[in-house]
C-alpha cells in the first residue's frame, strides 16, 4: 500500500444510500479511469470488505474481474455456496471457485499450536490464490478491501485484507477502491449495491475461520462439530431478534471430551461452547445477557442434533481476561 494515504478532509461520511449511490457512481468512474481495458484479480472471501470491492468492480469493468473465492474448509456452513450464488449466478461475473477444504485440512492434521495452525492457513491460503493467479494470463492489477481503519492501523496490513506475501514476480498494481471507508459505511455502500443482509451486516469473522474455534488438533469431526452448532446459535439467534444485537457469537469446540448420558447409553463427547460479546474495537468485551429460556433451547437443539456433542457451556468472561476468540 502506497505509504499510508489520508482521507481527504472534504470526504463525507457516508450514511446515507443517495451517499453510498454518489460515492459508488464516483468509483465507478475512477475504477475506469485506473483498469481502462486491463484484468484484474480479487481474493474474494465473501466478508463485507472483498463483497464491495468485487460488487463496485463489476459494475465498473464487467468481466474484466476475476474473483477467486478459495474454500478453506474453515468457513461457516452456506458461506461458501452463498459466494457462488451471488457472484456467479445472480451478478453473472468472472467466478474462480477453488475446493481447497481437503489441502488445508491435511496440512493442518496434528498441529494444535495456535500459532502454527495461523501460519500454515495464512501461507497455504497465498499459495492456492498463487497458483490460480499463474494460471490466469494478463493479470495487470491486484484488488483489495483494504479499508480505512487498516490503513490508520498502520504497519503491516491486517492478513485478511491482504494477499501480500505473493512472489515478487506477480506485478500488479493495487486497486482498492474503499481504502478511505469506514466499516459502517462500508455496509451502507454494500447495501446500495444491493448485496444481501447476509453479506452486509456479516458479524467480524476471523481470517482463520472456524480453525481458531475447533481447539487445539483440527479434525473433520470436531470442526463439522463447530460449524453445525455455530449454525444452530446463529438461527436462533436470528429467530429471536439478537442478530443485530449482539455484535459478535459463535461456538467453540474444545478437543477434550466428557461422560453424559444419550439415547440411555453412556455416552464420551465433546462440549459446544457458547460466546456471545458486545464491544466497540474488540479490545474489551463485555458478555451478552442471553434469556435463559433460549439458552437452555440452544443446548438442546445443539445436543441432539449435532453428532459427537453432549454438552452445552456458556462462557461468562468478559475480555480481559479472556480473549474473544479462544485461540
Ligand atoms: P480476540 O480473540 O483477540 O479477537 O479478542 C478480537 C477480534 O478479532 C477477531 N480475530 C481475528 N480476525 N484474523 C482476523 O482477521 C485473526 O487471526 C483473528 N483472531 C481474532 C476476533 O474474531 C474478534 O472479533
Amino acid at each position: 500500500m502506497a505509504n499510508n494515504p489520508k482521507r481527504p478532509e472534504s470526504m463525507e461520511r457516508i450514511t446515507t444510500q443517495a451517499l453510498a449511490e454518489e460515492f459508488i457512481e464516483e468509483q465507478i468512474a475512477a475504477l475506469r479511469a485506473q483498469i481502462g481495458d486491463g484484468k484484474v484479480l480479487l481474493a474474494l472471501s465473501g466478508g463485507v470488505d472483498s463483497s464491495v470491492v468485487a460488487a463496485l468492480l463489476i459494475k465498473a469493468v464487467g468481466k474484466q474481474l476475476v474473483s477467486v473465492h478459495v474454500n478453506h474448509g474453515l468457513l461457516r456452513k452456506g458461506e461458501a455456496e452463498q459466494v457462488v450464488r451471488v457472484f456467479r449466478d445472480e451478478l453473472k461475473s468472472n467466478l474462480i471457485y477453488v475446493d481447497a477444504q481437503d489441502r488445508f485440512l491435511d496440512k493442518l492434521a496434528g498441529v494444535a499450536d495456535p500459532e502454527t495452525k495461523r501460519k500454515i492457513i495464512g501461507g497455504e491460503f497465498i499459495r492456492v490464490f498463487e497458483e490460480e493467479a499463474r494460471k490466469l494470463e494478463g493479470i495487470k492489477f491486484l484488488a483489495q478491501g483494504t479499508i480505512y481503519p487498516d490503513i490508520l492501523e498502520s504497519g503491516p496490513v491486517k492478513a485478511h485484507h491482504n494477499v501480500g506475501g505473493l512472489p515478487d514476480d506477480f506485478d500488479f498494481e493495487l486497486v482498492e477502491p474503499i481504502k478511505f471507508l469506514f466499516k459502517d459505511e462500508v455496509r451502507v455502500v454494500g447495501k446500495a449495491l444491493g448485496l444481501p443482509d447476509g453479506m452486509v451486516f456479516r458479524q467480524p469473522f476471523p481470517g482463520p475461520g472456524l480453525g481458531v474455534r475447533c481447539v487445539g488438533a483440527i479434525t473433520r469431526e470436531r470442526l463439522a462439530a463447530v460449524r453445525e452448532s455455530d449454525a444452530i446459535l446463529r438461527e436462533e439467534f436470528a429467530k429471536n431478534g439478537l442478530e443485530g444485537k449482539v455484535w459478535q457469537y459463535f461456538t467453540i469446540v474444545p478437543d477434550f471430551k466428557s461422560t453424559g448420558v444419550k439415547d440411555g447409553k453412556r455416552s464420551f463427547d465433546w462440549p459446544v461452547v457458547i460466546r456471545a460479546v458486545n464491544t466497540r474495537d474488540a479490545m474489551t468485551a463485555t458478555v451478552e445477557d442471553i434469556p435463559f429460556d433460549l439458552l437452555q433451547h440452544i443446548t438442546k437443539r445443539i445436543t441432539s442434533e449435532v453428532p459427537g456433542v453432549n454438552r452445552v457451556l456458556y462462557d461468562l468472561t468478559p475480555k480481559p481476561t479472556g480473549t474473544i476468540e479462544w485461540e
